[in-house]
C-alpha cells in the first residue's frame, strides 16, 4: 500500500482552477520531485494534502487514514510533515525553542518540555544548526531559516515530509550542502515529496518526477524521462506562446 495516496485532488478558487484531477502517491521511503512553472499549483496541492485547504473535489488517504475533514495539527500527528515557502518562526524565541514547539504537540503521549527540547537538540544536529541553537530565530540567515522548517518538521517524527521550495536563495554551494542533507534525511526512512525550482538538485535527488501545469499533471516519471518529454520542455519554454513545432518563426 501506498504511503500517500492523494485522487482526484481538484482546488477551485472563483473560478481559477489552481489543481486539476491531480493523483499523486508516494511510497514509503520515496523521494518524489513535484515541479511545474510558477502559479502550476504545487503548493496548493501540498495544502490540500496537509488540511490547509479543503479540496473542491478528489480525497488522500495517508498510511491508510482517510483524511477528510481532519485538522492539520491531527495530520501531522500522523507523521505527515511539512515546511513551509515563507518561513515564519516565532522570531523572539531561540532556535531550540521553536523546534520544541512542534515536538511537544507531537503526540499521545506528549514529551515533557525538558524532552522536547532534547529532541531539538536532536534534530538540530541532523541539520546541522546545534551550534546556533541559542540565538533568537529573527539572528538566523536564510539558509539557516530553511534548515529550522525543516527541523521543525523532523521534530514530528515524521514518515513524509514534503518541503516546500526549501531551497530557494541559496547558493550553488548551499543547495549541494542541502541536497546531502536531504539524503540524510531520506536514509533514515523519511519519504520526501520535494517541491524546487532548482532542478538540478530535484533531478539529482528524486526517484520519481511529477510535473503540474496549469494545475494539471502533465508528466510523471524517472527524472530523465521528465526532462526529455515535450510537453514539460514546452510548459517551462511557455506554452502559451509556443504554436507548436515546425511553425513560422515570428
Ligand atoms: N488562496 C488563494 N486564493 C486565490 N487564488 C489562489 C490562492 N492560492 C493560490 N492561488 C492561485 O492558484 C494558482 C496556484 O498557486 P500555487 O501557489 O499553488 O502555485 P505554485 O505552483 O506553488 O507556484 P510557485 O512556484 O510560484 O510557488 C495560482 O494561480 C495562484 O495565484
Ligand atoms: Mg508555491
Amino acid at each position: 500500500m501506498a504511503l500517500l495516496e492523494g485522487r482526484g485532488l481538484t482546488k477551485l478558487f472563483g473560478r481559477l482552477v489552481a489543481v486539476d484531477h491531480v493523483d499523486l502517491t508516494v511510497e514509503p521511503g520515496e523521494i518524489v520531485g513535484l515541479i511545474g512553472p510558477n502559479g502550476a499549483g504545487k503548493t496548493t496541492l501540498v495544502n490540500l494534502i496537509t488540511g490547509l485547504e479543503a479540496p473542491t473535489d478528489g480525497a488522500v488517504t495517508f498510511d491508510g487514514h482517510p483524511l477528510r475533514g481532519r485538522q492539520p495539527p491531527a495530520i501531522a500527528r500522523l507523521g505527515l510533515a511539512r515546511t513551509f515557502q515563507i518561513a515564519q518562526p516565532f522570531r523572539t524565541m531561540t532556535v531550540r525553542q521553536n523546534v520544541a514547539v512542534p515536538a511537544l504537540f507531537r503526540g499521545d503521549p506528549a514529551p515533557g518540555v525538558a524532552a522536547a527540547l532534547r529532541e531539538a537538540d536532536a534534530v538540530l544536529e541532523i541539520v546541522g544548526l546545534g551550534p546556533k541553537r541559542d540565538l533568537p530565530a529573527r539572528a538566523l540567515t536564510t539558509p539557516d531559516l530553511r534548515r529550522l522548517e525543516l527541523a521543525k518538521a523532523l521534530a514530528l517524527r515524521p514518515r513524509l515530509m514534503l518541503l516546500d521550495e526549501v531551497m530557494a536563495g541559496l547558493t550553488p554551494t548551499e543547495v549541494d550542502a542541502a541536497m546531502e542533507m536531504l539524503r540524510r534525511i531520506n536514509a533514515r526512512g523519511i519519504a520526501l515529496v520535494v517541491i524546487e525550482h532548482v532542478l538540478r538538485a530535484v533531478m539529482g535527488l528524486s526517484h520519481r518526477v511529477v510535473v503540474l501545469h496549469h494545475g494539471r499533471k502533465i508528466a510523471e516519471g524517472a527524472p530523465a524521462q521528465v526532462t526529455a518529454a515535450p510537453e514539460v520542455i514546452r510548459a517551462y519554454l511557455g506554452a502559451d506562446q509556443d504554436a507548436g513545432p515546425g511553425s513560422a518563426p515570428p
